[in-house]
């Protein structure tokens, strides 16, 4: 699914390590206030309302509810912070963006926090914008990226829901968003296309996390 960045089967076995730890949620925050400490590596996921982030983030660590899914578009309302027992990194899992249906008043709070966190934490080794393959990139991705752009935040494009197109459709819309990719100085040029309902995808996305884990030192 992945045509750019093999992951030899060590790499693949450090991911699957990796999440088969006990992640436990550590934290949750509707604003920046109280964010933790910035003592550890961080990989955040981002996206569009009801993108399938939380439910990405249950299937990489193997936990049907650890973050809180729902066919409810507006489930996740804070920024919440997932770790393991060595603490050696955060996952966060992120209110959606561009739900219009939300009252103007919170959509522009949830704007604040995730676009202050995104452009101000330190030790954000990542930002997964998660994609849905049947849509493709839009207009408020586009802005989130531009705002990591100018931020120089690392970040990547990670397709969800792969399960809902045929096989044949995939490399399409992964030429198109790639395509939409190279406008975009700090993206990181390979996508992962997966399946939260599936499992496809998910070893080389836990690859790519503990491979970023690894170069961090931490
Ligand atoms: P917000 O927190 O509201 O921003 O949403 P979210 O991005 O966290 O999405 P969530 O994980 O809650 O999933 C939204 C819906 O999509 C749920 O009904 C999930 O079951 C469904 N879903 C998520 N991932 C997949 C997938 O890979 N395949 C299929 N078929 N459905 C999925
Ligand atoms: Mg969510």
């Amino acid at each position: 699914m992945n045509l750019e960045s093999a992951f030899s089967n060590d790499e693949i076995e450090a991911g699957r390590r990796l999440f088969t730890l006990p992640w436990a949620f550590a934290r949750g925050t509707p604003d920046l206030d109280h964010l933790p400490p910035a003592d550890r590596s961080e990989i955040a996921f981002a996206g569009r309302s009801n993108v399938g982030k939380s439910s990405l983030i249950n299937a990489l660590v193997g936990q049907h509810n650890l973050a809180r899914a729902s066919n409810t578009p507006g489930r996740t309302q804070e920024l919440n912070f997932f770790t393991v027992p060595d603490a050696s990194l955060y996952l966060v899992d992120m209110p959606g963006y561009g739900y219009a249906e939300a009252p103007k008043p919170i959509v522009k709070a949830w704007n604040e926090v995730l676009r202050g966190y995104l452009a101000g934490r330190a030790n954000l080794l990542r930002v997964f914008v998660l994609i849905d393959a049947r849509h493709g990139v839009k207009d408020v991705d586009e802005e989130i990226m531009a705002l990591l752009d100018s931020a120089a935040v690392s970040y990547q494009a990670v397709l969800t829901k792969a399960d809902k197109i045929t096989d044949k459709a995939l490399p399409h819309v992964e030429r198109g968003v790639r395509e939409a990719m190279t406008k975009h100085p700090a993206a990181f040029p390979d996508i992962i296309a997966t399946s939260s309902e599936k499992g496809g995808g998910i070893d080389q996305l836990r690859a790519t996390i503990a491979r970023l884990a690894a170069e961090s030192g931490r």
